[in-house]
């Protein structure tokens, strides 16, 4: 008919999003954190959204107003996203991990806050699991986007994580360019899928570097037989 409309390229997707940091307690006052805003990953939500996916977004603290019509699930530590990310994602068809997961945690978070004392204070660190990785390893049929967040050697780093983690596709960004990474409103990322692919996208808005992620994703969907 006239009105004919083409349906959005991710309708009837179930797509899994995290975003933003994680926070590791070293006392109930203090934690261990990163520069990451959730800018990109709320953009990511909002936009599979749009093109008419069923979202989840499970987000680390941050400081913006979750996009409608999608699912809100809130963790603060690197171990709880880990859990709430393994218990749910095989009944997603995308995983887009743009967490800015915390590397290491306090070995031990004291209950009580700890007091000043004279001279130097150490601090012992111990490993978070990776959780892009672990889903690399258990996937079935999942699409897996991970991101890499680097300020130097990108293309290196982004196609060894590619490889190690068992991942579909790599949204790497040089966090230390100007008008890329943390806080911003834009940003310059370079897409690598399997098979030698590279995509570089100029400067642009979030929302409109989501939207072309999540293209780029559909069409690697309906290319690779998802
Ligand atoms: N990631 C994860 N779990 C972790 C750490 C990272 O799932 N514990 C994910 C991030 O969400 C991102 C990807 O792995 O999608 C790459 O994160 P990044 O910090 O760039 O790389 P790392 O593998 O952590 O290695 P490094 O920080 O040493 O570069
Ligand atoms: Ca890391």
């Amino acid at each position: 008919n006239y009105f004919y409309q083409p349906k959005p390229v991710l309708t009837g997707k179930k797509i899994l999003i995290t975003a933003g940091p994680t926070r590791e307690m070293i006392d109930p006052v203090r934690f261990f954190s990163n520069r990451s805003s959730g800018k990109m990953g709320y953009a990511l939500a909002e936009m599979a959204s749009k093109l008419g996916a069923d979202v989840t977004l499970v987000t680390g603290p941050v400081d913006i107003i979750p996009p409608q019509g999608v699912d809100l699930v809130e963790v603060t530590s690197a171990e709880e996203m880990f859990e709430q990310v393994i218990n749910r994602f095989e009944k997603y068809d995308v995983i887009i991990k743009s967490a800015a997961v915390a590397d290491y945690r306090p070995s031990q978070t004291f209950t009580k806050k700890m007091k000043k004392h004279e001279g130097t204070l150490m601090l012992e660190l111990e490993r978070t699991q990776d959780i892009l990785r672990t889903l690399g390893k258990r996937k079935s049929n999942q699409y897996l986007v991970g991101f890499a967040a680097e300020t130097n050697n990108i293309e290196e780093y982004a196609r060894v994580k590619l490889e190690s983690k068992n991942a579909d596709m790599i949204v790497a960004n040089n966090v230390t360019s100007e008008g890329a990474g943390f806080g911003t409103d834009t940003n310059i990322v370079t897409l690598f899928k399997r098979g030698g692919y590279k995509r570089e996208l100029p400067l642009n808005s979030k929302k409109e570097i989501a939207k072309e992620i999540l293209i780029e994703v559909a069409n690697s969907l309906k290319e690779e037989g998802y």
